[in-house]
Formats: structure tokens, C-alpha cells, sequence
């Protein structure tokens, strides 16, 4: 999603707001997504939509195991297959594109999933207001790459944004990040070195070359396969203390 119209981004004029330069809207939504949008997604988002903290314990009825949260779940296949294998796990999925929204609300409908809440905006809005370690598990999955260096600060996976993931994961978390972009894969990699907040134990090629196995292929995943671009799949631990061990040949991974 990274062909923006002149029509679309970065939206300007609110300095509250930070510049989006995605996606939000897509093809016109059918009828029936288009009632979920109105009737269940309101239900879904209100309580990540409170300008104040978030009150994570309140979030669902009754209280999940764990709180694991994917940002920019673009049709919400990954983040719907995670909420039916894991029921006891509350999942919160950040995704401003409002036809991936709508996809998803209908998956919801479809498989009676009561473990999911959404913030259907920026992930920017909702880390300030997100608790300190309260996720478990944060999935990144072939977040826009942006590709040429100018536009490389829009990337999702940038050292400010990690501060924040650091500060939302408790102690022993995992980050997961997949991409099919090795210009990505290594800042991804260099940014966490930088950090002394996330450790990376790779124990050989097929860490990051295989998709963990509870993963479901996404639709920008299969397209990549569709184009030859091998993933690769980094899963990061939120350490606390510097341990990260990145291989000398980190920027060479072999795809
Ligand atoms: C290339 S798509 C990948 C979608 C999905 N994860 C997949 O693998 O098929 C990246 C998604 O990230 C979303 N995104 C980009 N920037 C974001 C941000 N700041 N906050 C939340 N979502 C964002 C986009 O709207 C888009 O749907």
C-alpha cells in the first residue's frame, strides 16, 4: 500500500495529528460492511478511542490471559486466525485503511471472535496511550516498506516507535516482525541493535526464513511469494538489558 494517489496522504492541518501518508480508504464497501463499520465497529473501538490511558483490565468482558496487539493488520486474516487458535488471548488490531477494517469486522461476524478490539487510526495515537507492559505479543507483518530513502522515516518500524514498544512490552515479549523487503529487514535489524531493549537469538536460517508455525500467510505475504521475494520473519524479545547478538552477516541474510 504504498502507491498513494494525490488524492490521499499525508493529511496536513491538525498538528496534533502525526502526517499518515497510507492508505485509508479503498474500493467502495459493500452494504453489509458498510452496516459493520456503523453497528460493530463503534462497539469494538470505543473503549481504545478514550482520550485518556487505556484501561487495558477493561477492555473485554472477561479478563484475556494475555494482551498481544497487531499493527496494521491490513485485512485482518493473521489477526482473526490469532483470536480463534488463542480465544484466552485478548488481541488489539491498529489498522487506519477502513477496507481492511471492514474485512475483518466481517471475519468477526463470521466466526462469532470476541476477543478482538480495534483502533481503526495511526498506531501513533494509541502508544502514548497504552500502559506500560501491558502486551504480550506485537505483530508487524509486511508493514509498508517505503522504499525510497526519503520516504524511509514512514516506516512503522522506526526507532521513536520502538521506544514505545519497548515501554507497552512487558519484560520477556515478543516482536514479531516480517517483511519482504531487505532494505527493511536490515534497518529493522540495525534499529534494534541499536536499542538496549530487545535481544534477537537467531538459532540458525530457518528463524527467519520460516513463518512461525500459529502464523498465518498474509495477503502482502503472498503476493510477495507470488513475485519470488522470499520473507524473512524477525521475532525480538523485550529483554530490559542489552543482549541483542546479531550475526556479522546480518546485512548479507540469505533469502
Ligand atoms: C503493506 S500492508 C500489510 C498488511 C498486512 N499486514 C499484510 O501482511 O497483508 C501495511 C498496512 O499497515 C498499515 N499502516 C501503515 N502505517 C500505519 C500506522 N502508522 N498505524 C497503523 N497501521 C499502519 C497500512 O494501512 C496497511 O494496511
Amino acid at each position: 500500500m504504498t502507491e498513494v494517489s494525490p488524492k490521499e496522504r499525508p493529511q496536513r492541518g491538525d498538528s496534533a495529528r502525526p502526517n499518515f501518508y497510507g492508505r485509508r480508504k479503498g474500493h467502495k464497501i459493500r452494504p453489509a460492511r458498510r452496516a459493520l463499520i456503523d453497528t460493530l465497529l463503534p462497539r469494538l473501538s470505543a473503549a481504545l478511542r478514550q482520550p485518556e490511558t487505556v484501561d487495558v483490565d477493561g477492555l473485554f468482558d472477561t479478563p484475556p490471559r494475555d494482551l498481544w496487539m497487531e499493527i496494521g493488520f491490513g485485512a485482518g486474516e493473521h489477526l482473526a486466525h490469532q483470536a480463534s487458535q488463542f480465544p484466552n488471548i485478548g488481541l488489539i488490531g491498529v489498522e487506519p485503511y477502513v477496507n481492511g477494517v471492514a474485512a475483518l469486522l466481517a471475519a468477526i461476524k463470521a466466526d462469532s471472535l470476541n476477543n478482538i478490539r480495534l483502533f481503526d487510526d495511526d498506531v501513533r495515537l494509541l502508544l502514548p496511550r497504552l500502559p506500560d507492559g501491558c502486551i504480550g505479543r506485537l505483530f508487524i507483518l509486511f508493514s509498508d516498506p517505503w522504499p525510497k530513502a526519503r520516504h524511509n522515516r514512514r516506516r512503522v518500524f522506526t526507532m521513536e516507535n520502538l521506544r514505545e514498544f519497548a515501554r507497552i512490552l512487558r519484560n520477556g515479549a515478543v516482536l514479531r516482525f516480517a517483511s519482504d523487503d531487505m532494505n527493511y529487514v536490515r534497518q529493522a535489524l540495525e534499529t534494534v541493535q541499536k536499542s538496549s531493549d530487545f535481544s534477537w537469538r537467531p538459532t540458525g536460517p530457518s528463524d527467519w526464513r520460516e513463518r512461525p508455525t500459529d502464523a498465518l500467510e498474509t495477503r502482502y505475504e503472498a503476493k510477495a511469494r507470488l513475485h519470488g521475494r522470499s520473507p524473512v520473519y524477525l521475532t525480538f524479545i523485550r529483554s530490559g538489558t542489552r543482549q541483542l547478538r546479531v550475526p556479522k552477516k546480518t546485512c548479507n541474510l540469505k533469502l
